[in-house]
Parts: C-alpha cells; sequence; structure tokens
C-alpha cells in the first residue's frame, strides 16, 4: 500500500494532453499542438554560449545550496532593476525550476492543516503542491465579469483561523489575466490584516503587454515582508529544459528555504545557473523579440475567436493564453464534462490539442496557448469554428 499523500494525487492533465498529442504525431497524425506551455522558441544563444563555457570551464561540483552566488547576485540586480525590488543575495533561494521553488515555500510556511487559498481558476499544480506538502486548498470562486480576478472581499470572506497563506498568480496562468496595482494592494491589505503570507507566482511577468506590471512586493515594506516572491527563467527566457526558478524573500524564510532544498535535492544543476546569469544579464533583446511574437498572435487569435459565435474571453494580458468560454455550447453537448468533450473530440477527430477549463477547476472553458505558429493558431481555431458549428 503506497502513502495516503500518493492516493490523491491528481496527475497532470496539461501534461496527459501533450504526451498523447506526442504520440499522434508519432504515429503519423499531424497534430496542431494549442496545448503547450512552453515557449516556442529556442533558448537565447548567449545562454547556450554560457552553459557550454560552464561545462568547459568545470563548473560541474556541487556549489551553495541556496543557489550559485554569482547567479544570486545577478538575481538581485534583475528585481532592483526591472521591479525596483531591493533584496541581498541572502534572500535568494535557486532551485530546480519555480515549481520545487513553490513546493519548497510551501513545506518552509505550512504545517499539517493549515488552508492554503487558491483562486480558482488555478494552474492545476497548486492544489496538488499544496496537498503533497500536507496543507488543505481552499478554492475561492472568482467571476468571469472581473476577468477572474479575486477580490479582496473574496479573499476575505475565504480566510479563517487555518488561512496560512494565499497564492496569487500575476499574470494567470490560465487565464492571462493581469492584477493592476489597486487590486494588487486591496488584496495585500487583506492578507497584512489577517496576518497571512502571500506566494505571489510571478513567473510570467516579463511577459505582460501592458504598460507596466506591479509585483506585489513593491507595494510597502510591511507587504514585501508578507511576501514570498516566485519567479524564474523558464517562461521569459525559454528555458523551460535547464529547470531553474527562484525566490525572493525574507532572510528567516530564505535560510529555512535553503536548509530544506539542501537536503531533499542539494540545488540546482550547477551548469544551468552559471548559463542563466547570461540569461539575466544580457538577454534584454530576445525577451522583448519574443514579446514582440506572442503580442501578435494573441491579437490575431483574438481576432478570429470574435467570429466565432457564441464565444468569449478573458482579456489576455499577460503570459501566453487565452481562457475560451464554451459555456453558450453546454446545452447542445451532452456529457457530464463539457470541456473534457470538447478538447477530446478536437484532439481525436480534428487534430487541434487544447486544454479543458476543468483541469484549472473551469469546465465552461478551455485554455489555448499562443507559444506556436501563427498559422497553426489559425487553423487550429477554424477547425474549431467548424467543430461548434457542427454541435
Ligand atoms: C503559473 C506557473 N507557475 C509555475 C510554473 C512552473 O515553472 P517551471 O517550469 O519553472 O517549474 C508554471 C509552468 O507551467 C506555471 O504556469
Amino acid at each position: 500500500m503506497l502513502a495516503n499523500r500518493v492516493q490523491s494525487l491528481t496527475p497532470s492533465l496539461t501534461l496527459g494532453i501533450s504526451t498523447k498529442a506526442k504520440q499522434m504525431k508519432q504515429a503519423g497524425i499531424e497534430v496542431i499542438n494549442l496545448s503547450i506551455g512552453e515557449p516556442d522558441f529556442f533558448t537565447p544563444q548567449a545562454v547556450k554560449t554560457a552553459g557550454i563555457a560552464a561545462i568547459n570551464d568545470n563548473y560541474t561540483k556541487y556549489d551553495a545550496a541556496a543557489g550559485n552566488i554569482e547567479l544570486r547576485t545577478a538575481i538581485c540586480q534583475k528585481l532592483k532593476r526591472e521591479n525596483d525590488l531591493d533584496y541581498s543575495t541572502e534572500q535568494i533561494v535557486v532551485s530546480s525550476g519555480a515549481k520545487y521553488s513553490l513546493t519548497n515555500t510551501l513545506l518552509t510556511i505550512t504545517n499539517p492543516g493549515d488552508e492554503v487559498i487558491i483562486p480558482v481558476p488555478y494552474w492545476l499544480s497548486y492544489p496538488e503542491m499544496v496537498k503533497l506538502t500536507g496543507g488543505v486548498p481552499r478554492f475561492v470562486e472568482s467571476d468571469f465579469a472581473n476577468n477572474f480576478k479575486m477580490t479582496a472581499e473574496q479573499l476575505k470572506a475565504a480566510i479563517n483561523d487555518k488561512t496560512k497563506a494565499v497564492i496569487i498568480n500575476n499574470p494567470s496562468n490560465p487565464t492571462g489575466a493581469v492584477y493592476s496595482k489597486a487590486e494588487l494592494l486591496a488584496l495585500a491589505e487583506v492578507c497584512l490584516a489577517h496576518d497571512i503570507f502571500i506566494i505571489a507566482d510571478e513567473i510570467y511577468e516579463r511577459i505582460c503587454y501592458l504598460d507596466s506590471f506591479t509585483s506585489v512586493a513593491q507595494l510597502s515594506t510591511a507587504i514585501k515582508e508578507k511576501t514570498i516572491v516566485v519567479n524564474g527563467m523558464s517562461k521569459s527566457l525559454s528555458m523551460t529544459g535547464w529547470r531553474l526558478g527562484y525566490t525572493a524573500s525574507t532572510p528567516q524564510i530564505a535560510k529555512a528555504m535553503g536548509a530544506i532544498q539542501g537536503h531533499l535535492v542539494s540545488h540546482p544543476c550547477t551548469i544551468a545557473q552559471h548559463a542563466a546569469i547570461a540569461g539575466l544579464d544580457s538577454c534584454a533583446d530576445d525577451i522583448a523579440a519574443m514579446k514582440k511574437v506572442y503580442r501578435k498572435r494573441r491579437d490575431a487569435a483574438i481576432d478570429i475567436i470574435k467570429q466565432i459565435e457564441g464565444l468569449s474571453i478573458v482579456q489576455p494580458d499577460g503570459a501566453f493564453y487565452i481562457f475560451v468560454n464554451i459555456g453558450h455550447y453546454r446545452s447542445k453537448v451532452d456529457e457530464q464534462s463539457l470541456s473534457l468533450k470538447v478538447c477530446d473530440d478536437m484532439l481525436e477527430k480534428h487534430q487541434v490539442a487544447l486544454v479543458p477549463g476543468i483541469a484549472f477547476g473551469n469546465d465552461d472553458f478551455i485554455r489555448l496557448s499562443y507559444a506556436a505558429k501563427l498559422e497553426d493558431i489559425s487553423e487550429g481555431l477554424m477547425r474549431l469554428k467548424d467543430y461548434l458549428a457542427q454541435c
């Protein structure tokens, strides 16, 4: 008999779909993959060159548990330069992907039975991470009319004696919505009043199409003290496979996180860490170029979606996803899960991979990723239009 924590684990639906799409491709079936949560660009050349140099220079041994000191220095400089945030190197912990940064954060701040507030729709790993680290996910429904951004009132209503933290994902996966400074301030004030931690997952922060992005930690010193900023290289630098994420928090939290990480995984790959220094120091142009392409694709996708009867979307101001409301078709599709049925049919009958909203806690939606070629996005959406017209 395996451990209890495994019994309640839900396998990742997004990974499941991309595996199925890959298997179809291997079997010779052309699949348009609009389900992917990773950039379709290569890692910038400067990062690759630095990675190769790191191997040749023999940076292949153990390093500090909290991460390489030069990389942590580069992260501090990035946070100052781009977010006007002052952190010292002992407040930074570099981990194997933002996924482990989040897990390590939860291990550091939650006790068994503590509740962690997760706004719905949510990135599908949050509930599993909370459960695996002994906590209890507490879901908060938000409104489509407010682009699924949780309000201070909704947050307040979910807080009780057991509440330890709230996860705020900004820009959001799966919706692409971005919280304004005023919205963040209202949420953060509730957190301060109730002494709960803010886990600010800002991994898509550099893929934001608004004039400016506000990190919740920027709002005040008191808010920064209660916030664990989670960020990483995967999305903005197209470094998904290099596995690098980081947190910025108080020295006390960071010290504990470093100690946990030291025992569980030692530290992330030394070579990848050396490569990432180049990513933070000299890839601003690569990031800007990728963002420009994403924006073009986003605008094109929105134009097509607008022409499809019955569909509406959450305003996508960041990341590379569009959360499409298919609720109009619920009465026409005779299945328990609308989003699963639509995504199954689209993959199996029309060779287009999309992610069912049920994976993110809302069955009236599907998630489209525009980390794909423009032609594929257009063709995929045309097939969706034809499919829905026959429902
Ligand atoms: C919202 C969000 N947070 C964190 C992650 C994890 O990123 P990483 O690949 O760095 O572990 C992802 C990846 O899909 C994500 O979408």
